[in-house]
């Protein structure tokens, strides 16, 4: 699909000005994030997949999670993530890796106890999208804690303000690049279970954003 080759262009440049910082109280801005991050930091090898510039990564490290790899096609952001551990040394229990669903293919079976994932999902093709699950599923170890977390469903409200073009029943793009995957909730849920026991859901926003703005956060168990 041409608009997610873009979009995988689209996010690498989005992230070049992006710099390294050295990190000051343990804090991702998000009362209720940091609530779901400190459950999983509990598992022992976590995997954060389009990790972004690493902050989920970086948080998990600094409350001291064992073992987390953060994963994302865009060189820039790894390498702004990367930077970012080595100069809040961090050097070990720590990686970030440029890749993309191909990471998946070199890694054994049952080899992570906890996964997130953070806006990705939602800003991939679902075909893309369910290899990616069949594949947490299998590097995953059964009962294995995993949160993905999406952006608020694009209502035509919504949409009304940020314009972008529906290209397929679920797709929108802006500039041709694809922006968005939307899916409600059941439909998320539906193929969440395919894969995974869902456990939680909750609908949230971070400190500095309005009462009822919609982000959403998938609290799964991985099946047997
Ligand atoms: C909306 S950004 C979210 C980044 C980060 N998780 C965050 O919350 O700030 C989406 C990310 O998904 C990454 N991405 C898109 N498709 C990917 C793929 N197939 N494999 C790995 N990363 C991918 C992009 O490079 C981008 O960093």
């Amino acid at each position: 699909m041409k608009e997610y080759q873009a979009a995988l262009t689209f996010w690498n440049s989005f992230f070049k000005e992006e710099k390294p910082e050295k990190l000051q109280e343990a804090t991702v801005g998000c009362t209720f994030l940091e609530a779901k991050l400190k459950e999983l930091a509990s598992a022992h090898k976590v995997l954060d997949f389009g990790c972004g510039t690493g902050w989920a990564s970086l948080y998990l490290k600094q409350i001291g999670c064992e073992d987390i790899t953060g994963v994302d096609q865009a060189i820039n952001a790894i390498d702004t993530a990367a930077e970012t551990a080595i100069i809040n040394g961090f050097t070990e229990g720590i990686t970030f890796i440029k890749g993309d669903e191909s990471y998946f293919d070199n890694i054994k079976n049952n080899t992570y106890d906890g996964f997130f994932s953070s806006n990705t999902l939602d800003v991939i093709p679902m075909a893309v999208t369910s290899k990616i699950l069949t594949q947490v599923h299998r590097i995953c170890k059964p009962d294995a804690m995993i949160f993905i977390m999406l952006n608020p469903y694009l209502t035509l409200e919504l949409n009304e303000k940020i314009k972008m073009e529906q290209i397929s029943q679920d797709s929108y793009t802006k500039d041709g690049i694809l922006r968005c995957v939307n899916r409600s909730k059941a439909e998320w849920v539906a193929l969440f279970e395919n894969y995974f026991i869902m456990e939680s859901y909750d609908e949230f926003e971070c400190d500095n954003e309005p009462k009822g703005y919609g982000r959403r956060m998938f609290g799964l168990r991985n099946k047997k």
